[in-house]
């Protein structure tokens, strides 16, 4: 048996950075999830679509949403006072380290880390994070990112902003004490990320993206291979996890088919 749907208002939704809006809902009931969880969210007459908790509190629920393509356009045009659903929370949560943690956060990858950066402050732990987006307009959640971040660095393709480059230029530069990585971004990103932190020995968790229609590992869509799904066996994993698996290699669309 699956989870239910559970009805949820807006309480706002705010421009965020370009093509990326904050979704901010109240449940009705308690939902009780942790930093790399992720909900479906439900848009009556639309669709429902995986979303990472990004922020709040168990009933207070914040979302990070780049507009791209039908659903999250939907989104985007939701007002104050407007009913979704929201099921879950699903899937497996990043794990607290420290003393010290490196974040590196790709454009809408930020969304989960957000709420961990802000759990590790919490706890004490030292955390440095890097924030990559092409440019300086489009950096979604900076500010809060860097509100829970002991050190704070931002990387821009075309150098608006910070280091010219990508998060993963200047990683290698700030793994020296780290205890653990959290990345969560585009694959490319991701990939760069486990190869250095594999061959620095730092410990490593990523947060993966697949196709997600189920959400609680009954449908065999976010399949990553080597018997893994992403719903339910991530989508945080340890980079050592991800050996031998799709990771960095095939993606399959709504269909199954490799894209
Ligand atoms: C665990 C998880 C957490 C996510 N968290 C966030 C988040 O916090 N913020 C955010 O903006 N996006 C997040 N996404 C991606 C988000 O679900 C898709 O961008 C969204 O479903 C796109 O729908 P669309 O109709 O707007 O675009 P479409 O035109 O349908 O698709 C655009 C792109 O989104 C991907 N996508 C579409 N449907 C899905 C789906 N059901 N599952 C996974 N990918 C899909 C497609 O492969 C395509 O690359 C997350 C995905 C997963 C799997
Ligand atoms: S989305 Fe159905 S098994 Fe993961």
């Amino acid at each position: 048996m699956g989870m239910m749907p559970i009805p949820a208002e807006v309480l706002d939704v705010g421009e965020e950075c370009r093509d990326t809006v904050i979704l901010e809902l109240k449940t009705g009931e308690p939902l009780s999830w942790k930093p790399g969880q992720f909900l479906m969210l439900g848009i009556p007459g639309v669709d429902e679509k995986p979303m990472a908790f990004s922020g709040g509190d168990d009933r207070r629920l914040i979302l990070t949403v780049e507009v791209v393509g039908p659903f999250t356009e939907a989104c985007s045009g939701l007002e104050p006072g407007d009913i979704v659903t929201v099921r879950g929370p699903y899937g497996r949560h990043f794990e607290i380290r420290g003393p010290r943690a490196v974040i590196v956060a790709g454009g809408t990858g930020v969304a989960p880390l957000v709420p961990l950066a802000e759990e590790l402050s919490k706890r004490g732990i030292h955390v440095t994070s890097i924030l990559g987006g092409p440019d300086a307009g489009r950096l979604p959640r900076k500010d809060d990112l860097k509100a829970f971040s002991d050190e704070f660095l931002v990387t821009t393709e075309d150098g608006s902003e910070g280091t010219k480059g990508f998060p993963t230029d200047i990683l290698p530069d700030l793994l020296e004490e780290a205890d653990i990585v959290y990345a969560c971004g585009p694959e490319a990103m991701l990939e760069s990320v486990v190869e250095i932190c594999t061959r620095e020995g730092v410990p490593c968790q990523v947060s993966l993206t697949r196709y997600v229609k189920c959400g609680e590992g009954v449908c065999g869509s976010c399949a990553l291979g080597d018997g893994l799904l992403v719903c339910r066996d991530g989508p945080v994993f340890w980079a050592e996890e991800l050996i031998g698996t799709e990771f960095g290699d095939v993606r399959r669309d709504a269909t199954g088919a490799p894209e």
